[in-house]
């Protein structure tokens, strides 16, 4: 249970907490984007209406026949335009002005006739980044009239408050829309992905803890999409492996079996040898002429079940590498392989197989002398039993292993041997043999992180490649 806790992310790991976040910040970021144009599309409409309402406080102006106005009627009409001062020119007509008696100095000067987006947009957030009461000139076209040119003198501030004012506004929706749409996103995530995800690793923890109990397999759902995928793969993998599991649990059952029957008749065969010693002392032609022959087959006996109790007993091989030059240990296989009573060899193998050892003296190896040997050896029996005349063993360095070659001049491998090689006792052609040679040289290699392979076969001969790694000290 406290293993199945384990496999829960936390409120804050979990995916749907992180897309929540991701789509707030997503969403405020978008939002920042749409803002920043609009922020200075404010500012401009802003300054086009003050040049609006300075256009029509001057018209007034106009009424009069002298374009000029009382002191006080100037003051009012200023105070509601919200400037220091307003001036009109006419390309046809006097220019004409409202001012007050004393007007500020101007700190800046902005003309709505020119200047590009970008330029707008910069100007928006410098007047929204300083808290300073500037006197802005304002020069721009009279919306109600293009042939008039309004110059207006005015104060920046109340524009920056409601500059604030609106970016407020727009903070606050962007808030809301973004909690809204995250929220959404949340409840659909957790609906459509992390609940289904949750049942698809609650059952492979439930499962591995006992994977036998058959109702701990995932029932998938129906659905169509990548998920539902996952649930009937997951689905068909837990009852794969549990018929795998049953299998190598029945298979080691057998394997036990098997060992304990090998065992008793290797016994009982060994006992069946040794009274057999008795017939050689019988002096009967017709006995003497059985008893080699009788030897022999109990030998073959006796070495097929050494073989596979050795083979059922040592699944998992320990080896003990050694740094040693392969020549010498080719040498020493080929002295045991010319010799044609060496290693118990069964009937049909040739009197006489010469071993050619063309491997280079100074090519040194980092391997388990011992296993290797086992290898070379099965190889060189194996060529023998097929009925190979010559065996030639050569070596060479290419990238980081060593390739050992172990060609033949016998006659090839049938299609039919082909086909069960390096499978346990299903690769043997021969009278007598089991079909464990090549499986153990695989294993053997295997556990030293190289591999065999049938580098090639044909009327010709037979070539089999061992492939080992070089370690650290091989030169
Ligand atoms: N050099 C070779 N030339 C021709 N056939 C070969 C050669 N090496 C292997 N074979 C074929 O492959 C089969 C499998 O070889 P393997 O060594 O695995 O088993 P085996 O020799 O039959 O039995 P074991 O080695 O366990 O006594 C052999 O029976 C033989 O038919
Ligand atoms: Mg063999």
């Amino acid at each position: 249970m406290s293993e199945a806790k384990s496999h829960r992310p936390t409120a804050a790991s979990s995916l749907s907490a992180r897309l929540l976040v991701l789509t707030v910040f997503f969403v405020m970021l978008a939002e920042f984007l749409i803002y920043t144009p609009s922020i200075a599309r404010y500012r401009k409409v802003y300054l086009e209406e003050m040049i609006a309402t300075a256009h029509l406080a001057i018209l007034a102006l106009e009424a009069t026949p002298d374009g000029m106005v009382s002191e006080e009627l100037e003051r009012e009409l200023l105070f509601h335009a919200g400037a220091y001062g307003i001036m009109l020119w006419q390309s046809d007509r006097k220019m004409l002005v409202l001012s007050e008696a004393m007007p500020p100095e101007v700190d800046v000067t902005f003309d709505l006739r020119q200047g590009t987006f970008l330029m707008w947009i910069g100007d928006a957030f410098r007047a929204l980044v300083q808290d300073e009461n500037r006197v802005l000139r304002v020069i721009g076209i009279s919306p109600k009239d293009p042939m008039a040119a309004i110059e207006v003198v005015f104060d920046e501030t109340p524009m920056r408050e409601a500059m604030y004012d609106y970016s407020g506004r727009i903070l606050n929706l962007s808030i809301v829309i973004s909690l809204f749409t995250a929220g959404l996103v949340y409840v659909s995530l957790q609906w459509l992905l992390v609940r289904p995800m949750r049942r698809i690793t609650a059952s492979m923890v439930n499962f591995r803890a006992d994977p036998e109990d058959e109702r701990r397999v995932i029932v998938p759902s129906t659905r169509a999409d990548e998920i539902g995928i996952a649930q009937r793969e997951l689905a068909d993998m837990q009852k794969d492996l549990r018929a795998a599991l049953r299998q190598k649990t029945r298979l080691a059952t057998l394997g036990a079996a098997v060992a304990k029957i090998n065992h008793d008749l290797r016994n009982s065969l060994s006992t069946a040898v040794l009274v057999s010693d008795r017939l050689a002392d019988i002096d009967d032609p017709e006995v003497k002429a059985v008893t080699p022959r009788l030897y022999d087959a109990m030998d073959r006996a006796v070495n097929l079940c050494s073989q596979i109790l050795n083979y059922v007993q040592d699944p998992a091989l320990r080896l003990r590498p050694t740094y040693f030059h392969l020549h010498e240990l080719v040498a020493e296989v080929g002295a045991v392989m010319r010799d044609p009573e060496g290693l118990g060899l069964g009937g049909g193998a040739p009197d006489r197989l010469e071993w050619h050892n063309a491997v280079a003296f100074e090519l040194d190896v980092d391997a388990d002398r011992q296993q290797l040997f086992r290898v070379l050896s099965n190889l060189g029996q194996n060529a023998r039993q097929a009925g190979a005349g010559k065996v030639t063993v050569s070596a060479r360095k290419e990238g980081d292993s060593v390739l050992i070659d172990v060609a033949d001049d016998g006659p090839g491998i049938s299609s039919k041997a082909r086909e069960g090689l390096f499978k346990p006792f299903a690769g043997s052609e021969r009278a007598g043999g089991t079909g464990l040679g090549l499986v153990i040289a695989r294993d053997i290699m295997r556990a030293h992180g190289g591999d065999i392979s049938l580098a090639g076969t044909g009327d010709t001969g037979t070539t089999f490649r061992l492939q080992l790694p070089v370690r650290g000290r091989a030169r």
